[in-house]
């Protein structure tokens, strides 16, 4: 693409200011802007317009396995997800492409150092889990992270550097997520740098695309994976690749298992499993209206009763017919560091923009059938958004020290 290209693509978006530098630049720079211009797609600008409208469906109740049952058949359950992990059938598949900005670390969250009295990392203690698993199956599960451009450098010699804490380095694989431009509230584009478009990760459900796009769904095909395990870098506590939860998905022939915790109060900001318009979706807490939240199962308990805590088991013959452009474009509001007219460099400490992002919970809703799995939130969810108060990693130490993690 050339200069007058270049201005023809922007100007139709009303955003010629993104050459405003253009001739400051060296040559590699004007083409790296240029080939950024190219490969940058503006029309995700247009859904700032009808931002408030992501139109929902009707919501119904969609029951959960609740402890007593998954109790009761845990031999069960058990046995089939040791079975499938043996087989290889099964792999793991961390989201680290986010930027963390809650958290308000320049690095990848993943390698945040929660420890007290010795360094736990993040990373450590997801794969620590995930290492009881391949010690209990006696088999080492692929391991994919998706990373994003931002922090896919400091995150691969940072696993490198500690010896993926254990885990077996030709079982992991790394890759990246694609980007989307970041804009202002009047959906101008932001610029990182007078050679560069500001761009973020374009949400948790890139991964399945993004991996495609790597060519990794050879992977997949080649060593038979029937299942991926998608769970977020933050939750410190939970299970990967549980075997019980693979088994009870497995057993009941769903397309998706997601686990879920019971919600601590009928007006919790959280995610709740439903189903909308008869198929598997989430209802976020601000759409749950009053009488939904006063709504009862069978047994009297709260038909809204369990929130997604990021852990998902995806059926991967299904994964094809997913299509990103039949799910909705969020549209969030985020810090977004980027340089002024003049070329100067902002660090915001407030949210001053957008970003695009289309999240793993829309997937979900393009498929047929979900297990909504119950865990124990004591036990299974720690997240770590903010560095204190609520889901930050104050409240996530007292719950691992509660689990017998030393610190
Ligand atoms: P969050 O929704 O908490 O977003 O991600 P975030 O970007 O990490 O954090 P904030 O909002 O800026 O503070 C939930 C999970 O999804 C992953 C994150 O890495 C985390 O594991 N994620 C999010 C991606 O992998 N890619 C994305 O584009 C967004």
């Amino acid at each position: 693409m050339n200069k007058t290209e270049a201005l023809e693509k922007l100007e139709a978006f009303g955003q010629g200011h993104v050459l405003g530098f253009f001739d400051e630049l060296s040559e590699a720079q004007q083409e790296s802007l240029l080939a950024q211009i190219e490969e940058t797609d503006l029309s995700v600008l247009s859904h700032i317009i009808d931002k408030k409208d992501i139109s929902r469906g009707t919501f119904s109740p969609l029951a959960a396995m609740q402890r007593d049952e998954i109790v009761k058949r845990e031999k069960e359950f058990r046995d089939e997800g040791i079975s499938l992990i043996k087989k290889g059938k099964t792999a793991a598949l961390l989201l680290a492409g986010g930027m963390g900005t809650r958290l308000g670390s320049d690095a990848p969250k993943g390698m945040y150092d929660i420890g007290l009295t010795r360094p736990v990392y993040i990373f450590q203690r997801l794969i620590e889990n995930l290492l009881e698993v391949v010690k209990e199956s006696d088999t080492w599960i692929r391991l994919f992270i998706m990373t994003s451009e931002k922090n896919h450098e400091a995150t691969v010699s940072f696993l490198r550097e500690h010896d993926y804490f254990g885990y077996k380095e030709d079982r992991v694989v790394f890759f990246k997520q694609s980007m989307a431009p970041a804009c202002d509230y009047n959906g101008k584009l932001y610029m990182e740098a007078k050679d560069r478009i500001s761009t973020s990760p374009n949400g948790n459900a890139g991964w399945y695309s993004s991996m495609v796009c790597a060519g990794l769904d050879r992977i997949l095909t080649d060593e038979g994976i029937e299942w991926i395990n998608i769970f977020a870098v933050d939750n410190v506590l939970q299970r990967i690749c549980d075997p019980c939860f693979l088994g009870a998905t497995a057993l009941a022939g769903v397309s998706v298992g997601a686990k879920v915790v019971k919600k601590a109060a009928p007006d919790e900001k959280v995610g709740v499993m439903c189903l909308e318009d008869g198929k598997p979706s989430i209802v976020e807490y601000y759409e749950l209206s009053r009488e939904m939240m006063d709504d009862k199962d069978e047994n009297g308990d709260p038909a809204y009763n369990y929130g997604v805590i990021l852990n998902y088991l995806f059926h991967v013959p299904e994964l094809d017919a997913v299509a990103d452009d039949k799910m909705p474009m969020h549209i969030v509001e985020k810090k977004i560091a980027h340089i002024d007219d003049k070329g100067n460099e902002v660090k915001p400490s407030e949210p001053n923009g957008y970003k695009f992002e289309r999240l793993v919970l829309d997937m979900i809703h393009q498929l047929d059938s979900c297990l909504p799995y119950e865990v124990i939130r004591e036990k299974e969810f720690a997240p770590i958004k903010n560095p204190a108060g609520v889901d930050s990693v104050e409240s996530a130490r007292e719950l691992l020290q509660k689990n017998g993690i030393t610190l």
